[in-house]
C-alpha cells in the first residue's frame, strides 16, 4: 500500500514537473511510448470495464505518452495510426483536460501541445465524479479533414464510429495498466467547443475520464 503511495506522488511529481511551468503554446515532448509489454490481450479484455472513481493522484508523463500512443498514436512508419479511421482521414484531435491546464496530443511528434492555462476539469462533462479525475480526454472530430464529397450524416457517422474505437484503445490501455476510465457521452459540447476554442468545423464527440481507482 505504502508503495502504491509513492509511486503516485512520484507520478504526480513527474508530470507537475513536465508541464506546471510549460507556457501556452508550448510543446511538450513525451517520453518514448513502450510500445512492447503490457498485459497479454486477453487478459486486458477480461478486465475492461467503466470506473468512475479516481484517487487524486496524476499519471506519470510515461504513462501519458503510453495511454495516447494507444488511443490514437502512429504505428507505422506511413503515418497511420493505432486505431483506424474511415479512408484514413485521421480527422481526431485528442484534447486533454489537467488541474494545470489543457493540452492537445501531436501525434506527428509524439508530444503535447499546452493551449491554455486553465482547470477545465469543470466543464469536462455533465456527472459530478468527472471533476475528480485527473485526466479527462476530449474526442475532438476536425471535419474539414474529411475531404471529398462526403454529406454531413456521413462525416458525422464515421466521427461516431471512428472515436469508438480510439475510446476502447483507452479501455484496453487502463484495463493492462490497472487505470479507472469510462468514456462519457454526457459531455455539454457547445460549452466544451467555447472553453477549447474550437474552429467551426470541430466536433466534440466524447469525452473519457481516466484516473488511478479511488475507493
Ligand atoms: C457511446 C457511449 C457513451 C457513454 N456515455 C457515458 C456517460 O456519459 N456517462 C457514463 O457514466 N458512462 C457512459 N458510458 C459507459 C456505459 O455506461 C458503460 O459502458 C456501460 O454501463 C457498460 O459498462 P462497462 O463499460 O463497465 O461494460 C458510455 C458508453 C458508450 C459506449
Amino acid at each position: 500500500m505504502k508503495q502504491i503511495s509513492f509511486s503516485i506522488l512520484i507520478s504526480i511529481l513527474v508530470i507537475s514537473m513536465s508541464t506546471l511551468n510549460a507556457q501556452q503554446g508550448e510543446e511538450i515532448p513525451l517520453p518514448q511510448p513502450q510500445r512492447t509489454g503490457g498485459m497479454p490481450l486477453f487478459e486486458a479484455l477480461d478486465k475492461r470495464q467503466s470506473l468512475r472513481s479516481y484517487s487524486p493522484g496524476g499519471l506519470s508523463s510515461q504513462d501519458l505518452s503510453n495511454l495516447l500512443w494507444a488511443a490514437f498514436g502512429i504505428n507505422r512508419e506511413d503515418g497511420r495510426r493505432t486505431a483506424p479511421s474511415a479512408r484514413n482521414w485521421q480527422q481526431f484531435d485528442i484534447y486533454l483536460i489537467m488541474a494545470d491546464g489543457w493540452y492537445m496530443y501531436d501525434a506527428n511528434n509524439h508530444s503535447i501541445i499546452k493551449k491554455g492555462n486553465e482547470d477545465l476539469s469543470e466543464y469536462a462533462g455533465t456527472q459530478d465524479f468527472t471533476a475528480t479525475a485527473p485526466l479527462n480526454i476530449i474526442f475532438v472530430s476536425d471535419h474539414s479533414r474529411i475531404t471529398g464529397n462526403v454529406s454531413r450524416e456521413k462525416k458525422d457517422f464515421n466521427s461516431a464510429t471512428d472515436a469508438g474505437f480510439i475510446s476502447q484503445n483507452v479501455y484496453l490501455f487502463c484495463a493492462s495498466e490497472g487505470l479507472a476510465t469510462v468514456v462519457r457521452g454526457l459531455v455539454d459540447r457547445d460549452k466544451l467547443h467555447e472553453v477549447l476554442r474550437l474552429r467551426p468545423e470541430q466536433h466534440v464527440i466524447l469525452g473519457q475520464s481516466v484516473g488511478y481507482p479511488g475507493d
